[in-house]
């Protein structure tokens, strides 16, 4: 008789970090790689994160589950000073990343969860191990891959618990779109009394600087983040949820959760993100945006040119290429397609349907992160051009064209 519980049984390394080994395989063996799967960011730190760090590295006390009390009123001062309402630390909590604090989340929440698809990768999963029922919403291009209030009040047709959760990621990993529709959803979501988990971890390089959450249409909203993504600090494990009021007792469970479990994040880590969210980062950001707006213009142009389905990232760092008009008579499915993209060309790309796609859609996951993020960033400001991308980002270049000549070859 198996010892893995029956939910948990057929549930595969996320293949996030799975396509990652793989090409890293490959790339032992000789072969030249386009690591277009993973997701990590390709900056390094700002120095002055990086300085406190080393300052605080003495630092070995537990701190509280909640997390370090100067830190969570920093990110509720960084939160509220970006337009975020009613936050003050007592909002905060404080997790080895946000994935984990999503995970407590789902084993917290009593009802049944509402996904997109897309979504990322790790939220159904979560769903199963915490054996939560869970929906999938299609979506399409034409409403930006994001749910409409009418794909809501069809779906709550459906349910028959009275909580809900849905998760919501704006600028979206996969699509690098953003919801547009915010004050019709947070009408829908505040009718229905759904619960949402606004997933905002790539709101700080959302290429546009007027960035708007959900948060600020509909009260019951929790809002996620972390130090990954823009700070470029995937490794050190921060993460926060901000709880409104309303949902206060699902925060007071949250940190319960947390006391049995992770006991409280790195300490240092902890003191060293008071500086990320206390002090401007501005110059840094920009750059950084500025780079992967040029990158992703890049490559969207590109594909567009060979009628690739394709919508223009606004954020983050990937973009989701359609091909199923193009090449559905050639492959299968995404995967076989995936498979032998990576075999004859280096290119590693993720299938959609680790993001909740059926297999015979030919839609991919594109990370456009495999750069020299520290080299890009001493760069002047006007060279960051599509001109230069051949020197600063050259991998990004050829890669691209492989898919270009791959697409030629099988349409
Ligand atoms: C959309 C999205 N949400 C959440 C996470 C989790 O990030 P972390 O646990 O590092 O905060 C990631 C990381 O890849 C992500 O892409």
């Amino acid at each position: 008789m198996s010892l893995i519980k029956q939910n948990i049984k057929d549930l595969l390394p996320s293949s996030t970090l799975l396509i990652n080994e793989k090409c890293k395989d490959m790339a032992k063996d000789g072969k030249k790689i386009y690591q277009f799967g993973f997701g990590q960011s390709p900056f390094p730190v700002p120095k002055k994160i990086i300085k406190a760090l080393q300052i605080n590295a003495y630092q070995k006390d537990y701190l509280p589950s909640k997390g370090l009390l100067k830190l969570r009123k920093s990110i509720s001062n960084f939160l509220t000073k970006k337009g975020y309402l009613n936050l003050n630390h007592e909002n905060i909590i404080i997790g080895p990343g946000s994935k984990e604090l999503m995970f407590l989340l789902q084993i917290v929440f009593d009802g049944e969860i509402i996904l997109p698809v897309p979504s990322w990768v790790s939220y159904a999963p979560q769903a199963i191990i915490a054996k939560n029922k869970f929906h999938w919403i299609e979506t399409n291009k034409g409403s930006n891959w994001h749910v409409t209030p009418e794909d809501i009040d069809k779906i709550v047709s459906k349910i028959q618990s009275r909580n809900k959760l849905i998760i919501l990621n704006s600028p979206n990993n996969p699509s690098g779109t953003n919801i547009h529709l915010l004050k019709e959803l947070g009408e829908v979501f505040t009718k229905h009394n759904i619960t949402v988990l606004s997933d905002e971890i790539y709101s700080e390089l959302y290429f546009k600087n007027n960035y708007k959450s959900i948060s600020h249409f509909h009260e019951n909203t929790i809002v996620s983040s972390s130090l990954s993504k823009w700070a470029g600090a995937g490794g050190w494990r921060v993460g926060y949820f901000a709880v409104p009021n309303n949902l206060i007792e699902i925060f007071e469970k949250l940190a319960v959760l947390g006391t049995e479990t992770f006991s409280a994040v790195s300490s240092p880590t902890q003191f060293a993100a008071i500086t990320a969210y206390d002090e401007d980062h501005s110059e840094y950001l920009n750059k950084s945006k500025k780079i992967l707006k040029v990158i992703s213009n890049y490559i969207y142009e590109q594909l567009k040119k060979i009628n690739v389905d394709i919508k223009k990232p606004e954020g983050g760092f990937y973009l989701m290429p359609d091909f199923t008009k193009l090449l559905n008579k050639k492959f299968k499915n995404s995967k076989i397609f995936c498979k032998i993209l990576l075999d004859e060309t280096g290119v590693a790309v993720l299938p959609g349907t680790d993001f909740g796609f059926s297999p015979h859609k030919l839609i991919f996951r594109l990370s456009y992160v495999d750069f020299n993020g520290t080299a890009f960033l001493k760069v002047n400001d006007q060279d960051i051009t599509e001109k230069n991308l051949i020197i600063y980002a050259p991998k990004i270049v050829d890669g691209i064209k492989e898919i270009v000549n791959f697409t030629k070859k099988y349409s």
